[in-house]
């Protein structure tokens, strides 16, 4: 484990997901780009390891997010034909979680509550998500340890966060949050020392009864000089982040070293 301190975690702006304006379903709002560069990715990976290489039928199987925030991705494991619930601290973020299900007409659960103390049996779920959420816990083995409790055996967690190396560090902690430049999230929306390895990660899977099957890395779908000149624009104002999600996507790639995506599956 890295093993950060509490003093990492006490820099780290979980209380930005209480705000009272809905930043989750606004398409200019820098939360909206989970929806329009992340989930394409994310949601093409999982369903492809699910249903193709797993065979998992989603009807009649019941999933757990763990994080869901505002419902940005537990909108997407219900169009796959999950029963999804899904649970946040924020009661702000799953109030306009239900309010947004609502209105899509989508059957979605919502609880509050944490990763460290999930309010559920053990072997509940078929599969779990937990996706741009490790990364912001205080006790991340404590989150697996109960990821894995909720889970039949059998089951799949599917997860993606983001890597602590030098290169996160420059794109993720200073380009992302810290230089104006071309800053486009909140200063403190990520704390470098909380990232985790890979590595580190499977270790972690498999010490808490879940065998780790794959880690596929996710990049930015344009060259770095490009990037940064969208970011450049959003900054200045010439670019909303609405467009900023048009021109800009992660997509699958062989390179780690920012963020990576994985899943692995509930020991008998
Ligand atoms: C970047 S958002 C991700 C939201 C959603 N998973 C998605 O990808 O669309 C991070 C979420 O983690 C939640 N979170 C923070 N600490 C948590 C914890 N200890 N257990 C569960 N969720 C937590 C926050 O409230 C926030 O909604």
């Amino acid at each position: 484990m890295g093993g950060f301190l509490r003093q990492d975690y006490d820099r780290i702006d979980n209380a930005l997901y209480n705000a009272e304006n809905d930043q989750w379903w606004q398409p200019d709002s820098g939360l909206y780009l989970l929806k329009t560069s992340i989930n394409p990715v994310r949601v093409g990976y999982f369903k492809k390891q699910l249903f193709n290489e797993l065979k998992i039928a989603p009807l009649g199987s019941v999933a757990l997010e763990v994080g869901c925030g505002g419902g940005i991705l537990c909108e997407e494991i219900a169009r796959m034909g999950f029963d999804v619930t899904g649970i946040d601290p924020s009661a702000q973020s799953l109030n306009f979680a239900i309010k947004h299900a609502k209105t899509g007409g989508l059957q979605i659960k919502y609880e509050q509550g944490t990763g460290e103390s999930l309010p559920f049996q053990d072997h509940t779920f078929d599969v779990v998500f937990c996706c741009d959420v490790l990364e912001h816990v205080h006790d991340l083995p404590q989150v697996i340890s109960e990821t894995s409790r909720v889970l039949k055996p059998g089951g799949v967690l599917c997860y993606d966060t983001i890597n602590r190396t030098i290169i996160s560090k420059l794109i993720a902690i200073n380009i992302a949050q810290r230089w104006n430049r071309w800053a486009f999230m909140p200063p403190n929306l990520h704390v470098w020392e909380m990232f985790i390895k890979p590595d580190e990660l499977k270790s972690l899977l498999q010490q808490y009864n879940l065998e780790w099957k794959e880690h596929r890395g996710t990049a930015p779908n344009l060259s770095y000089p490009k990037v940064l000149y969208y970011l450049r624009k959003r900054a200045l104002g010439e670019m909303s982040y609405r467009d900023l999600g048009e021109k800009l996507l992660l997509v699958e790639s062989e390179d780690m070293n920012i963020m990576y995506m994985g899943y692995a599956i509930k020991k008998q």
